[in-house]
């Protein structure tokens, strides 16, 4: 287990915030956190999992231990009549996965492309993109509870899975309930497992019957332009590569989370409220019956593109991406997660006080 002190993590989250960990772990195998866990000074503090960073805005230092997620690998694992089961360690790059799958010759996670983050940080928000969802491709995974040190797997109906949202966004349901899971002898199945939790590994099964996934408007415009009728997986990775590149910041030279705010849902009755007061709102009715709002649209809408707070701004391309104006490389130049909250919270404000619809940030603010 390697142990580090004061580490500095500016380049270990993508906005470039210049914060510190006052300790951190490189977890390289379960192995790593059974010994942070067993160990008698390091195992009884808090812990907080990182993983690519892609998520998150830091407020100040770190003072949990960071479990830095470093675990590697990724190979098929086995076959079914009808999928490519392929396992990766939580530590790999989800991009890196997207297109080794590819070269591998399985297809079904192209639609995915380019989503900054690591494979470990994928369930815990259930990325998705161009009409494309982990849990559409999701296998199982394996996590070690933090507070026993086991080693247990999740399928899909226990990782609650829903729109950025699973059971390891939620907070633990009272200490009986995961107690008595535990004289089960069964994962704490159906409870919260925020900060309880370490995702390792993570299984995906890969169509073998495999079908372009065109739904989303923006993919249809490529196929259009580039005159295709039955595109391989490989062209549509291209395609959305190209989209995403061109709608989002890289994070590398312009700092960023992705999307900072969910799309809310309203019911029907509150979306034609809306309507007939701002008829050009951008909306899609959902399986449920509810209708998601395009939070970009509505940041859009208030005036914010383009706007600067501090060194914090909202993307002058796409309003939903909250970007550090500083220099994302330098320690006093970059913008402080302070400067991205008041930010957000403006942005907030102005939404309610026109649409009265209250938008819910989509990184794990720490
Ligand atoms: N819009 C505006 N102005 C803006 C931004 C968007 O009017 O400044 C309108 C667009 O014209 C479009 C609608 O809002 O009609 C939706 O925008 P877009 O297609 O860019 O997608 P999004 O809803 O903003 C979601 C995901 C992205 C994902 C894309 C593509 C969320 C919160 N975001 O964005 O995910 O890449 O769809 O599938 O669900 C992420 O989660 O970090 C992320 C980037």
């Amino acid at each position: 287990m390697l142990v580090e002190k004061n580490v500095p993590l500016q380049h270990c989250n993508s906005f470039g915030i210049a914060a510190r960990a006052h300790t951190l772990v490189r977890v390289r195998g379960e192995d790593d956190i059974r010994d942070f866990l067993a160990h008698p000074l390091w195992g009884r503090q808090p812990a907080f999992v990182l993983g690519g960073g892609s998520n998150v805005v830091l407020t100040g230092d770190v003072e949990p231990v960071v479990l830095k997620m470093e675990i590697s690998g990724m190979r098929l694992l086995h076959e079914t009549e009808r999928h490519w089961i392929v396992e990766a360690g939580a530590g790999e790059r989800w991009h890196d996965l997207v297109a080794w799958t590819l070269a591998q010759g399985y297809a079904g996670l192209e639609n995915m492309a380019l989503i900054p983050g690591t494979v470990g940080a994928a369930p815990v928000q259930n990325i998705g993109a161009y009409g494309l969802e982990l849990q559409d491709r999701f296998d199982s995974l394996d996590a070690v509870d933090l507070a026993s040190g086991e080693l247990f797997t999740l399928g899909a109906a226990q990782c609650a899975f829903g729109y950025r949202d699973s059971v390891f966004k939620h907070a633990p349901a009272e200490r009986n309930a995961v107690m008595r899971a535990r004289v089960a002898g069964r994962p704490p199945r159906g409870l919260g497992l925020a900060g309880r939790a370490v995702i390792t590994r993570v299984r995906l099964a890969l169509p073998k019957d495999w079908k372009p996934d065109l739904g989303y408007l923006d993919l249809q415009r490529k196929q259009t332009e580039a005159g295709i009728k039955s595109p391989t997986a490989r062209q549509i990775f291209d395609w959305v590569c190209a989209i995403r590149r061109a709608k989002l910041p890289d994070p590398e030279k312009i700092g960023n989370a992705g999307s900072f705010f969910k799309n809310p849902t309203v019911t029907p009755e509150q979306c034609s409220d809306i309507i007939a007061r701002e008829p050009k709102i951008v909306h899609y009715p959902m399986d449920d019956g509810t209708v998601k709002l395009a939070a970009g649209w509505l940041i859009d809408a208030c005036g914010w593109k383009g706007k600067t707070m501090g060194r914090a701004g909202v993307y002058d391309k796409q309003a939903l991406v909250l970007v550090n104006r500083g220099n994302r490389h330098s320690l006093d130049g970059s913008v402080t997660g302070g400067e991205v909250m008041t930010l957000a919270q403006a942005i907030q404000t102005s939404v309610y006080e026109r649409f009265g619809i209250r938008l819910e940030p989509e990184p794990v603010v720490v």
